[in-house]
């Protein structure tokens, strides 16, 4: 017959054992008024101050990205932990980690790496567009750069849906060569489902 306390372990197990915590996915995307986001395998625009913000944004965190924005960008980013999502097990990203799905991505950046100073409590999703679509039904915030110009491109991402996203903070900005655009940071809906962020460990 089992004891008591053998019935309640579960129950009873001290906070952080028996199920780890997953960080929360934060979107962080840079978006033109037509919706465009990318034009053969790059950014359609050059907005150093986007760069400046999206640099203050990641550092110290994990940025996950699809295996095209890897390749865009070309290099491991500093003070950031890469992990690149592809499906291609053989790929060797130097400076980065691999992983095969979203969610395996996300289980890597909720531990802890060889770099102690990179937060396990958020993690940055980054893009392609397609990896945008794999994380958007589980992120809880996204920081959004609204460019307020048309751009032509071939990779596009909708506008977040204000039934599921509200604002909490909106900068406005105009770069140097006079380009107008906010930095939107967005959080999800109480009501707007989220997958749970905890899983057995
Ligand atoms: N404006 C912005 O904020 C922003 C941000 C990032 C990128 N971009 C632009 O977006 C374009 C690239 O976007 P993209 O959509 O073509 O490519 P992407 O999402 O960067 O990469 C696509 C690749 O990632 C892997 N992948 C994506 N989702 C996956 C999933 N759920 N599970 C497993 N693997 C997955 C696959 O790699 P394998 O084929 O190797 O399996 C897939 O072919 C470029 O023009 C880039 O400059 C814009």
């Amino acid at each position: 017959m089992p004891s008591p306390s053998s019935e309640s372990s579960d129950a009873c197990l001290p906070s952080g054992r028996g199920r780890a915590a997953r960080p929360r996915v934060t979107l962080v995307v840079a978006r033109a008024r037509n919706g465009v986001i990318g034009a053969d395998g790059g950014l359609p625009w050059h907005l150093p101050e986007d760069l400046k913000h999206f640099r203050a944004l990641t550092t110290g965190h994990s940025i996950v990205m699809g295996r095209r924005t890897w390749e865009s960008i070309g290099r491991a980013l500093p003070g950031r932990r890469s992990i690149v999502v592809s499906r291609d097990a053989q790929r060797h990203f130097a400076g980065a980690e691999h992983a095969s799905s979203l969610d395996e991505a996300i289980e890597i950046a909720g531990q802890a790496g060889s770099d102690p100073s990179i937060a396990t409590d958020e993690v940055f999703v980054i893009g392609g567009a397609q990896l945008f679509a794999a994380a958007l039904p589980i992120a809880e915030r996204a920081v959004a750069t609204e460019i307020d110009r048309d751009y032509e491109g071939d990779t596009l991402f909708d506008a977040l849906d204000p039934q599921a996203w509200s604002v909490v903070e909106r900068r406005e900005h105009c770069a140097a060569d006079g380009t107008p655009f906010s930095i939107v940071d967005y959080r999800r809906l109480p009501q707007a489902s989220v997958s749970p962020r905890t899983t057995d460990a």
